[in-house]
């Protein structure tokens, strides 16, 4: 048997990266699944591959109504929740505070913070009506120490440990557990695209020294993020409430 057998769990931002291999790994444990993304090709591919225990549903996280039916819908279709991932994310503008326009900085604000605000908001209070849940929102290292040239991204990601722990005091009492989960460099298309390539021009020795920051040696398998990620959703992390578990390689060890 699986960690999550028979489990009802919805994962946002499940068409790439992390969510992907969420998506993926929480299937091979037995849970059955609701996906959503704003990349409808990508999420319905996902599903497809995963077969039966999984079905994609649009739903962009910034929207109330969306997120709200879509935990409706994980309900309809699945019967109950009983596990929620909010992984849906964006890297955004990079740049020190001095140059960082607004704009930017509120789109970061909104997806990265107010999407697992809104998610958090409606699956607890389903969850809380059935006496039992476990939700983890997808924060970052960045959400433990600073890191330059990002604080947008800083700032939501510590939003999202700040609310989690919140709502895992607020909840306890209604069997709700609420945790976040704070990887560092992990090679899905955000670190290789937005980061490497469009930020860091893929420059080997900049890459390099990023890499030089883990002292395991290496960045992260989205695989070795999903596997924590399954282990925080199930029962065998039933006394895990309000932590931000890190899962970086050592990265915010020193
Ligand atoms: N890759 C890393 O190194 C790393 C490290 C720490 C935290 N994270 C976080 O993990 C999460 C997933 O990142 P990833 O690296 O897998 O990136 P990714 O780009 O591969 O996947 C992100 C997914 O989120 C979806 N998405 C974006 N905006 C959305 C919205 N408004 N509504 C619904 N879906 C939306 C995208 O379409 C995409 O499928 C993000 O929150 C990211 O900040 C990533």
């Amino acid at each position: 048997m699986g960690i999550l057998e028979g489990k009802a769990v919805m994962i946002t931002g499940a068409a790439s990266g992390i969510g992907r291999a969420t998506a993926e790994e929480a299937a091979a444990e037995g849970a059955r699944l609701l996906l959503c993304d704003v990349d409808d090709e990508g999420g319905a591919a996902v599903a497809a591959a995963i077969g039966g225990a999984a079905s994609y549903r649009s739903c962009d996280v910034t929207d109330e109504a969306a997120v709200e039916a879509a935990v409706a819908a994980t309900i309809s279709e699945l019967g109950r929740i009983d596990g929620a991932f909010n992984c849906a994310g964006i890297l955004g503008v990079l740049g020190n505070i001095g140059e960082l326009p607004l704009d930017g900085w509120k789109r970061l604000i909104e997806v990265d913070l107010n999407g697992v605000f809104l998610c958090t908001k409606h699956q607890v209070n389903a969850m809380a009506e059935q006496g039992s849940g476990s939700i983890l929102n997808m924060a970052s290292a960045a959400g433990l120490i600073g890191w330059p040239g990002a604080s947008g991204y800083v700032a939501a990601k510590h939003g999202v440990v700040g609310l989690s722990k919140a709502a895992a005091l607020e909840y306890a009492p209604q069997g709700v557990r609420v945790n976040s989960i704070c990887p560092s460099y992990t090679i899905t298309p955000m670190v290789e695209k937005d980061l490497f390539e469009d930020a860091l021009g893929n420059d080997e020795e900049l890459i390099g020294a990023a890499r030089a920051n883990h002292p395991i040696g290496r960045f992260a398998d989205p695989q070795e993020i999903a596997s924590a990620a399954a282990w925080l959703l199930s029962d065998k992390a039933s006394f895990v409430t309000g932590t931000a578990m890190a899962v970086d390689g050592g990265y915010t060890a020193p």
